[in-house]
C-alpha cells in the first residue's frame, strides 16, 4: 500500500479515495464537482493544539487568531471561534463576514497596508479589539477615528524586521522595501512607536510583525524574537514604554507534497517560547504576551477539491492533458506561483499511477493549469480527481473569471456532511449587474 500523504486518506475496497471516512466519489456525486471538502475535525484539532501549546508554554494572555485570508466563510468564524481562537482580519469584508457570523471581534486584529478612512471606522464601530497600524497616517486616522466614536482604540503597531525567511539572514535595511509596516534599522519604527504613545485615542498594547508564509524552519522566528525583544528593550529604555503584546504573525508550512517535511505546532512553540524567555531575561523585559497567525497551517492541510474528468488529450512526444472542470478560478496558486500539489485519482486510487500528465482547468487560457508533470491511474472521462491539501489560499483567492461560479464548501465531521458555502448559480453571477 503506497502511503498516502495525511492520515485521514485511506482507499477503500472499491478503490476509491476515502476522505475522513467519506467516499470522495460519492461525495462528487452527491455535492457535484468541482467542490472543496473540508475535514471538520481536522481543522478543529489544529486550533486546539495552537490553543493548548501557546496556553501551556507562552506567557499568560498569549493565544492564535486565526489569519482568516487563508479561508473565508460565516462557519469557518464560528468553527475557529468556539475553538477559543482569535481572527486576522484584512478587510472590511473579512471583518463584516466575522461580524455576521457573531464572532467575538473585540478578540481580532484588523491588518493591512492601506485601510481608508470608512474602513477604520467601520472597525471602531463594530468593536474590533485590535488595529495592526500599519504606519504613521494611519495612526492618525484611527486616532481620529476613535475620538468620533468616543473610545480609546488598541492598536498594535506593525514593524519590519527585517528578516528574509528563505536565507535566514539577518537583512541590515531592515525591511525598508516593503509595504508592510515601519522599519526597525531605519528608525521608523521608534518614530511611530513615539507617535503612536503620544497620541490620546488609541492605546498602545503591542507589536507586530510577520516574516513569511510556508516556512518549514523555525528559524526565521527564532530571528523575529530575537530583533523585536531587542526592539521593545530599546523602547523601554528610550520612550518608558514597555510592550505588552507580541504579535509575531503567521507562516508555519503545511505539507503539498510527499517531499515536504512535517512540522509540528507544538514543538515550533516550544522553541519560540525558549527564545523568548531566554531573550527577554537577557535583555531586562518581561515576556509579553505573544500572538500567533496561524492560516495556512489551521485549514490548508483540512481540504481537498473534488472534479471530475472531461477531455483527456495525448499529444504523442509532448505531453499528455487531463482536463477538469474546474481550474485557476477555483484554484490560481500554480498559475500564480507554481505551487506544488498532490494529484490523485479518487475514482482509481488503488491503481498504479501510469499516466505523467498535466492536470489543467477549463478556462480559456493555456496558463489554467493545476499542476504540471503529475503521475496518476490512467484517468477515464468521468472519473473523479482530487487535489490535496486546498483548505487554504484556495476558496479564498477564487474568482468568476470566464463567469465561472465558485464551488461550494462542504465539512466533513464525524461522518456526517453539511454544506457551509453553497455553490454559486448562474443567477449569482448576474446579481451584481444591471
Ligand atoms: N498574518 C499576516 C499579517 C499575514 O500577512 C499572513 C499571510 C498571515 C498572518 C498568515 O500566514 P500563514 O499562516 O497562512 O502562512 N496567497 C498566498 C499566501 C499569502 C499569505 C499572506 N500573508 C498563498 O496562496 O500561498
Amino acid at each position: 500500500m503506497r502511503e498516502l500523504l495525511y492520515d485521514n486518506l485511506t482507499v477503500g475496497e472499491n478503490g476509491h479515495l476515502y476522505f475522513a471516512g467519506a467516499d470522495t466519489v460519492e461525495l462528487a456525486r452527491e455535492f457535484g464537482t468541482p467542490a472543496f471538502v473540508m475535514d471538520e475535525d481536522r481543522i478543529r484539532a489544529h486550533c486546539r493544539e495552537y490553543v493548548r501549546a501557546m496556553r501551556e508554554y507562552l506567557p499568560a494572555f498569549s493565544r492564535p487568531m486565526f489569519a482568516s485570508k487563508a479561508l473565508s466563510f460565516k462557519e469557518i468564524y464560528r468553527i475557529v471561534g468556539s475553538e477559543g481562537m482569535g481572527t486576522d482580519i484584512v478587510s472590511p469584508g473579512e471583518l463584516y463576514t466575522a461580524h455576521a457570523a457573531g464572532f467575538d471581534l473585540s478578540n481580532a486584529v484588523f491588518h493591512g497596508n492601506n485601510k481608508t478612512d470608512p474602513d477604520i471606522a467601520y472597525a471602531v464601530k463594530c468593536g474590533i479589539g485590535f488595529f495592526a497600524a500599519d504606519n504613521a497616517e494611519e495612526l492618525y486616522a484611527i486616532d481620529s477615528a476613535a475620538a468620533k466614536a468616543g473610545v480609546k482604540q488598541k492598536i498594535l503597531l506593525r514593524v519590519a524586521p527585517g528578516i528574509d525567511p528563505h536565507t535566514h539572514k539577518k537583512i541590515s535595511t531592515g525591511g525598508v522595501d516593503s509595504k508592510f509596516g515601519s522599519g526597525i534599522a531605519t528608525g521608523d519604527a521608534e518614530n511611530v512607536t513615539r507617535l503612536a504613545l503620544s497620541l490620546a485615542n488609541v492605546e498602545l498594547c503591542g507589536f507586530h510583525c510577520h516574516i513569511g508564509s510556508q516556512l518549514f524552519d523555525i528559524t526565521p522566528f527564532i530571528d523575529a524574537v530575537d530583533i523585536m525583544t531587542s526592539f521593545i528593550a530599546r523602547v523601554k529604555q528610550v520612550l518608558g514604554y514597555e510592550a505588552g503584546i507580541l504579535n509575531l504573525g503567521g507562516g508555519i508550512g503545511v505539507r503539498y507534497v510527499k517531499e515536504d517535511p512535517f512540522i509540528s505546532v507544538t514543538e515550533s512553540v516550544k522553541k519560540i517560547s525558549s527564545a523568548l524567555f531566554a531573550d527577554c531575561a537577557a535583555k531586562g523585559i518581561r515576556p509579553p504576551a505573544v500572538m500567533l497567525e496561524p492560516g495556512r497551517s489551521i485549514v490548508a492541510d483540512s481540504g481537498i477539491t473534488l472534479y471530475t474528468v472531461g477531455s483527456i488529450k495525448e499529444i504523442k512526444g509532448v505531453k499528455n492533458y487531463v482536463s477538469v472542470d474546474g481550474g485557476m478560478t477555483d484554484n490560481p496558486r500554480y498559475t500564480l506561483y507554481q505551487a506544488a500539489y498532490t494529484v490523485m485519482n479518487a475514482s482509481k486510487a488503488d491503481r498504479e499511477p501510469d499516466l505523467a500528465c498535466t492536470l489543467c482547468g477549463r478556462c480559456c487560457e493555456s496558463g489554467d493549469i493545476l499542476q504540471e508533470n503529475v503521475r496518476i491511474p490512467r484517468p477515464a472521462r468521468g472519473d473523479t480527481v482530487a487535489v490535496l491539501t486546498t483548505g487554504a489560499y484556495n476558496y479564498s483567492m477564487a474568482s468568476n473569471y470566464n463567469r465561472i461560479p465558485r464551488p461550494p464548501v462542504v465539512l466533513l465531521s464525524g461522518g456526517r456532511t453539511r454544506v457551509a458555502v453553497r455553490r454559486e448559480t448562474y443567477e449569482d453571477l448576474v446579481k451584481c449587474d444591471e
